[in-house]
């Protein structure tokens, strides 16, 4: 039995406090014009001290919620992709299935860094498809700003806090995901990474002292890797539903670097014009980043009915995928 599963409902929250680039070069050796022409980024949110990764995404949880119009209890699996959980356990998925009332839900996070909403996606797909459950909050939640070195502007520049969220429902023919793809490559897990806190390395005053607790990056060879695996995803995905990246009414990517999503369309040869990009606004909020982009694309009128939206994104691991929807 596959049924369809279709998006009902989505929301997104970013925190209030800005961070612009001119506020970065007040505590570090770069400059607006740095950041702007090689990311474009121009600012980002940064969450309050006492605003934790679950309350951003119970944010955005409540609003898909309210836009899908069905109670809390009648949801029935809740994924949550983030890398920077409130706690290493009990799952994010878990303090938010308790503060969103989520009572019959089956909670759990997915850790698949940037890639991780097309991930947990994908997860709730297969469950609602086979009628295992009906209902699935999926939510993409980062606070990047709590694992970032403050002093690194190789890294410290280019990441944001938000959350994202899609209301799937089994048998919701509209908005309907009509193609996934997933890859991975382990070979690239030493390119981003942090490294201390887990098994490899317990916290200990040497880890803090070596900084072992913030992100750390390979940025450029990310950079070589990230526009291919996504161009090659999408095609794959299309491929299987019988379209070509012609088909695509609007293209939704992860947002990291605007000249990754140049080099995205150039090998797509698609018009980086139906490209959304919002990451001046957010720099990259991970696992947040394209379910922020989707409800901002929707909310500005720009998705309509029966185009087809594509999502694709790349992060650690390395992880990649892509999700099509006829909306
Ligand atoms: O979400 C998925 C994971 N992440 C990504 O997809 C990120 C992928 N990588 C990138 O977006 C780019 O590689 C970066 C934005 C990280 C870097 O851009 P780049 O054009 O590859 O710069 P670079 O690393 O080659 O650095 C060029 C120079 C270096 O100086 P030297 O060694 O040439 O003297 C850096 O030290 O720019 C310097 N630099 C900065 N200067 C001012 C690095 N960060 C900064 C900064 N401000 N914030």
């Amino acid at each position: 039995m596959h049924q369809a599963v279709g998006i009902i409902g989505s929301g997104y929250y970013v925190p209030e406090r800005i961070v612009s680039n001119i506020d970065l070069e007040n505590m570090l050796d770069t400059t607006d014009e740095w950041i702007w022409s090689r990311t474009g980024i121009r600012e980002r949110r940064i969450a309050a001290n006492n605003q934790v990764t679950s309350d951003l995404a119970v944010a955005a949880g409540q609003k898909a919620l309210l836009d899908s119009g069905i109670e809390a209890g009648e949801i029935d699996l809740v994924i949550v992709a983030t890398m920077t959980p409130d706690m290493p356990f009990p799952a994010t998925a878990c303090i938010i299935q308790k503060k969103l009332g989520l009572s019959k839900a089956v909670a759990f996070d997915l850790s698949a860094a940037c890639s991780g909403f097309i991930y947990g996606v994908s997860v709730a797909q297969q469950y609602l498809q086979n009628g295992t459950y009906r209902t699935a909050l999926v939510i993409g939640a980062e606070e990047m700003s709590r694992i970032l070195d403050w002093k690194d502007r190789n890294t410290c520049v280019l990441f944001g806090d938000g959350a994202g969220a899609v209301v799937l429902q089994a048998g919701a023919k509209e908005r309907e995901i009509i193609s996934v793809h997933l890859g991975t490559d382990g070979s690239g897990c030493d390119l981003l990474k942090m490294t201390a806190g887990g098994s490899l390395l317990p916290a200990s005053h040497e880890t803090i002292d070596q900084r072992l607790h913030f992100l750390q990056m390979n940025g450029k060879e990310i950079y070589k890797y990230a526009a291919k695996a996504m161009a090659e995803s999408t095609i794959i995905a299309l491929n299987k539903i019988g379209l070509s990246p012609r088909d695509i009414d609007i293209l939704i990517p992860h947002q990291a670097n605007i000249r990754i999503l140049e080099g995205l369309a150039e090998r797509l040869k698609y018009p980086l014009s139906n490209v959304y990009v919002n990451i001046s606004k957010y720099g990259n909020t991970s696992a947040a980043s394209i379910p922020i982009a989707l409800v901002e694309a929707e909310e500005a009128g720009m998705l309509k009915r029966d185009d087809i939206v594509l999502l694709t994104g790349f992060g650690a691991g390395f992880t990649w995928g892509t999700c099509v929807i006829k909306w």
